[in-house]
């Protein structure tokens, strides 16, 4: 059921029912961040790993602060600059937090997402929410209400209409847990160049791409999976040639003159890597929906959102 009425979302939360929220990055499967029965609902219904650690969500900093859970001094000016918005902090967890939350870690990821119906919600709860993204685990996370409502309608309590969704990629996670060297554990929303630039030092990147033990489970390998096997690079350079007609293809900026141009979606005309990252999502779900042997999807320029859609691609792809 797609709603419209925040305070019926707000009541649903209360009551324990899970409902999708929108923000700016992708849908949220929102339950009561503090009541580990609904919690666990959110790795039923989406079958989500149990080591898969969970994002809590507010709407101010002070609330956080309530619960124990403080940004620590060198996070504020990234805070100060970038919040609400598409940043998650991992910092030391607090007795408050239930250990469902942090698949039993001792830290805990926050954020404020910035989406004025969310923000709304939010400001009404005095609890935050624990929040994944909207999908079935390892596949494409949802943009629209309507995707969240296609794949869980019929499994959750509603879905909270927010439009579509501005960013279109997972936040940016950065660990707070020793201060003085954040790391990044998940490319998003939020380029690092930006990060970077704000806080004057490198962040620290080693974790990225480990797969055998993921800090940010994001990162497994094989994470956004469309039906449809879905490779990287040029239709021209693949191994075993397939006819032009069974190809979707995805594209930065121009068509493929070689390929039927309904086969095609161009992400942005002006190569514009914000507008490319805000519609990566749903053109993989068109893509999909296309039904072709396979996708080719085109690599993305190795600067700022680029990174962070090369980084979905790859996890989306089969090799
Ligand atoms: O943009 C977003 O972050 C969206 C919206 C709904 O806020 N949420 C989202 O959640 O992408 P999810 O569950 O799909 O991804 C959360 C990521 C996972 O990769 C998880 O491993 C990581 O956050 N994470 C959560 N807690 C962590 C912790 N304590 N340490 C390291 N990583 C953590
Ligand atoms: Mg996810």
């Amino acid at each position: 059921m797609i709603i419209t009425d925040i305070q019926l979302a707000a009541d649903l939360l209360q009551q324990g029912e899970l409902v999708a929220i929108p923000t700016e990055t992708v849908y949220g499967l929102a339950a009561n961040g503090f009541d580990g029965t609904t919690i666990a609902k959110i790795y039923e219904v989406k079958n989500r790993p149990q080591f898969n650690p969970l994002i809590l969500h507010s709407n101010s900093w002070e609330k956080f602060a309530s619960w124990g859970l403080e940004l620590p001094k060198e996070a504020l000016k990234v805070a100060d600059k970038f919040s609400p918005g598409p940043l998650t902090f991992v910092v030391p967890k607090s007795s408050k937090v239930p250990d469902i939350i942090t698949a039993g870690h001792s830290s805990v990821a926050i954020r404020i997402p910035n989406h004025a119906v969310t923000l709304s919600l939010l400001s009404k709860l005095a609890f935050p929410l624990a929040a994944p993204s909207a999908n079935l685990s390892g596949t494409v996370s949802p943009t629209r209400a309507i995707h969240v409502e296609m794949q869980l309608g019929k499994l959750i309590g509603a879905v909270l209409e927010g439009g579509e969704c501005h960013i279109g990629l997972e936040s940016t996670i950065i660990s707070f847990v020793n201060p003085k060297q954040p790391k990044l554990l998940r490319l998003g929303g939020l380029s690092v160049e930006e990060i970077e630039d704000t806080l004057g030092f490198k962040l620290e990147k080693d974790s990225l791409l480990n797969n055998e033990n993921p800090q940010a489970p994001g990162m497994l390998s094989r994470h956004y999976a469309p039906k449809t096997p879905l490779v990287i690079g040029l239709p021209q350079n693949l191994e075993t040639p397939i006819d032009k007609e069974d190809l979707a293809c995805i594209r930065f900026s121009q068509y493929l003159p070689e390929i039927p141009r309904n086969n095609q979606i161009v992400l942005s005309e002006a190569r514009d890597l914000k507008e490319a990252a805000q519609k990566l999502f749903a053109a993989i779900r068109m893509a999909d929906e296309m039904n072709k042997k396979l996708i080719v999807a085109e690599i993305f320029p190795d600067e700022h959102l680029g990174r962070a859609i090369n980084d979905r691609l790859r996890r989306a792809s089969i090799s």
